[in-house]
């Protein structure tokens, strides 16, 4: 069943220049659909549109033109509040120390947004401890703070927390291109895992179409703006666009 729709999703950006203003279209007329849990990989070179598009699917810029729907109802509605769309839909970030507040546990990370979608639960502390197991780190994360986490613990944190908000959705934009290969493989595995117990679509957002491939069974590409083909077949005989056929070539080196 399909979750999230983009139609005819535009957005353009104002840019002054020395003389008048002129805008800079991000994102054009792009069509993408995201099942229920579903992995599907968004890849396109540095500038595409990729996290705008993340923007405007968590409504942190409005659209110019198009619609996006979650359950067949627009994002943009008056009456959706954001913690409405927040509880459904979550973004995990690359720089994941500016997600984490330096001052706050991991315990106070975690119960942050446990308070704010589930203000019934009563017992936070083990729901953090049932969260630090699903993102492979042991209780005693609890009373650390950020700066005492690796990149790859910091990420797995950053998951947890997603996590903490039992959304339907997440996207992650570029959320472990930071790390080295096995920690990023580590990651994917989990992420898999994840997926299969509590049947969540992710939206995963990267430059490399390597992890997309271990973690993602569709593959939209985009290029300037547009997305140019969604494709489900590794093999490279099956891929249309010329763009692709380059990333695919580049990935096997
Ligand atoms: N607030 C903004 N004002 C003006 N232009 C913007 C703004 N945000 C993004 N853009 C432009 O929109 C285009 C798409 O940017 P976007 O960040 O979505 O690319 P991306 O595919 O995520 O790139 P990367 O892989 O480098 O993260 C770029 O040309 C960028 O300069
Ligand atoms: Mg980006």
């Amino acid at each position: 069943m399909v979750l999230l729709e983009l139609k005819e999703v535009t957005k353009k950006y104002p840019v002054r220049l020395k003389k008048g203003r002129k805008s800079v279209i991000a994102v054009n007329q792009v069509n993408l659909t995201l099942c229920e849990a579903e992995s599907l990989a968004l890849v396109g070179e540095s500038g595409s549109g990729k996290s705008t598009i993340a923007k405007l699917i968590m409504n942190i810029e409005p659209v110019t033109s198009g619609q996006i729907l979650l359950d067949d109802k627009s994002i943009h509605r008056k009456e959706l509040k954001y913690l409405q769309l927040y509880k459904n839909i979550q973004l995990v970030l690359q720089d994941s120390a500016t997600s984490l507040h330096p001052k706050m546990t991991v315990q106070e990370i975690l119960t942050e947004p446990i308070r704010n979608f589930f203000p019934k639960e009563k017992n936070t502390n083990d729901k953090c401890f049932k969260l630090l197991d699903l993102v492979g780190l042991d209780d005693t994360f609890l009373t650390r703070y950020a700066h005492q986490l690796s990149g790859g613990q910091k990420q797995r944190v950053c998951i947890a927390k997603a996590l903490a908000v039992q959304p339907k959705i997440i996207i992650f934009d570029e959320s472990i291109a930071s790390l080295d290969s096995p920690s990023q493989v580590a990651i994917i595995e989990m992420l898999k895992e994840i997926q299969n117990k509590e049947q969540i679509a992710y939206l995963f957002i990267t430059h490399d179409l390597q992890s997309a491939k271990h973690l993602c069974n569709r593959v939209a590409v985009m290029q300037e703006g547009t997305i140019v083909e969604i494709f489900s077949d590794w093999h490279e005989e099956n891929l249309k666009h010329p763009y692709t056929k380059q990333l695919f070539r580049y990935s096997q080196e």
